[in-house]
Parts: C-alpha cells; structure tokens; sequence
C-alpha cells in the first residue's frame, strides 16, 4: 500500500490528540501495518507514556529540527511489535524562536522525514496545542489532517480557524493536504451536549466525520500511566474496541482514490 502520513492536530488543548495518536498507532500496528509516531508536543506526552524519561531523551526531535542529526537516529521501539517513536521533549519548545527568521524553516520536518518515510505504511504525528512553526511543518509534510475533537463542548469557530490554517497551508505549502477525518472524542451518550456536538459537527463537515466515535472511558485515562496503548492495557474496554473500530474505518479509506 502507499504511506499514509496524517497530522492529529487540534490548537485546542485536552481534546485528546495525544490518546489518539498512541491508541489509533497501535491498533493499526496489531493489524499489521507499520506505524511510525512523531511526538511535535513539547509536553512529550506520548513520548513518557510510551515509557521514555524525556528529562534524559538525548537525541530527539529538537536536534532533528535543528538538522544535527538524521531522522533515523531518534527512532527508539515501542511496546507494540511494528511501531516506532520519535520522541519529543520540553526542548522542542525552543525550535519555534531558534529559527523564526530561518529561510525554509517550514519544510525542515519534509526533508528530514522523506528519506525514511516510504519504510512505513502510517505516519502519524501528535501536534501541540498551537499552530505554530512545529504544526506548520507537519502540515507542510503529510497529506491528512485527522482533527480530534472533544465532543463535550461547542467548539465549532476553533474548527473553522483550524481548517482555514489548513487552506492556507495548502495553497502556500503542500497542495496534496486534505482534512480527511474528524472523530469525535470523549462522547458521553447521556448528556444532549455530545450528541448536540457531534450532530453540528456532521452538518458541517459531512463525511470527513468518522462514524466511530471514541466515548468517554476511565481505562482510556488511565492507561498513559501503564506505559501502554489501550489494547495491551484494557483489551476489553470500551475504549480498546471503539480506537480498534476507529482503525477499521481508517484502513477501509485505504481505497478511497481521493488519498
Ligand atoms: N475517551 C476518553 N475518555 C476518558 N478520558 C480521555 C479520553 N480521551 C482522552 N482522555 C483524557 O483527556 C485528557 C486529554 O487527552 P490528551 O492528552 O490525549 O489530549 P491532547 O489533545 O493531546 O492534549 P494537549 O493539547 O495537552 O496535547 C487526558 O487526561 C486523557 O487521558
Ligand atoms: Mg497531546
């Protein structure tokens, strides 16, 4: 098949871009894909719940960004046979002023990820909570935008703002970008809130809403801590089965001739 690389982005922070990413990775790691993860947070959230002391990360994607090292050398395995991380700390932070006035500072993560990215079927990157240089750059890269969003709060002007960022990008940077899928988070199906969220999204943004919706679940807030996906942590929870159906849809889009 061909590489699929997607940003999870959202500049609203907590809406669970990070959960996401680990949990969508592993479920497409455990049908047989391979999976490469790119922490871009600062907070290195995936990089310590998928068991790395980011106080003591030596080479990371700070230096990758810096162009110091080859993308290849931050690469450490995972927990979950056929998926990799590139890790990330508070040193990234620094990369936004390092190189506000760098020519190309846009494509640095392009360059650096394109000579390894055709070794893996799924590329998936956790963005911070902003839309800064580091979200700019994996916009500029990958060719799908996956927007989680959190459905216990209105939040639609946020999404508007986002997908602008994304237009913008598109036309200046990377024509091929395309949002191809929001999923719905955190949905608790006894509140008019989420579905009230959820049904507002889908009029907006129509198909490029998954019909696997990720419901609120305590297992999926306490597995970061386990140091494992879902699956490996609560394989029987609702949260294990609903990113495992979340990783069925996003196969199947595998055919769609718009990818
Ligand atoms: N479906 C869920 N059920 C219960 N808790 C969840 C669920 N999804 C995410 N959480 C919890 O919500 C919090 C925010 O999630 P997460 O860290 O994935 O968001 P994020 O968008 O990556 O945040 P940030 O913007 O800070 O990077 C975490 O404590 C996480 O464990
Ligand atoms: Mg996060």
């Amino acid at each position: 098949m061909q590489l699929r690389s997607i940003a999870l982005t959202n500049q609203k922070g907590g809406v669970a871009k990070t959960t996401t990413t680990v949990n969508l990775g592993a479920c497409l790691a455990q049908i047989g894909k391979k999976v490469l993860l790119v922490d871009l947070d600062p907070q290195g959230n995936m990089s310590s719940w998928l068991g790395l002391d980011i106080h003591n990360l030596g080479k990371s994607m700070y230096n990758v960004f810096l162009e110091e090292v080859y993308f290849e050398e931050v690469l450490t395995k995972t927990c979950i046979e056929n998926m990799t991380l590139a890790p990330s700390n508070v040193a990234l932070a620094g990369v936004e002023r390092i190189l506000a006035h760098e020519k190309g500072r846009e494509l640095i993560l392009r360059n650096r990820l394109l000579p390894v990215a055709e070794r893996y079927d799924y590329i998936l990157l956790d963005c911070p909570p902003s839309l800064g240089l580091i979200t700019v750059n994996a916009l500029t890269f990958v060719k799908e935008v996956f927007i989680p969003v959190e459905t216990k709060v209105l939040a639609l002007n946020g999404l508007v703002t986002l997908t602008n960022t994304v237009q913008v990008v598109k036309e200046k940077l990377n024509r091929n970008l395309e949002v191809t899928g929001i999923i719905a988070c955190r949905f608790d199906g006894r509140t008019n809130l989420s579905n009230e969220v959820y049904n507002q999204i889908k009029e907006r943004f129509k198909d490029r809403v998954f019909d696997s919706i990720i419901r609120e679940n305590v297992r999926l807030a306490e597995c970061p801590i386990s140091g494992k996906p879902i699956t490996l942590y609560a394989p029987e929870s609702p949260g294990a089965l609903d990113y495992q159906n979340l990783a069925k849809e996003v196969v199947e889009k595998e055919k769609l001739s718009i990818l």
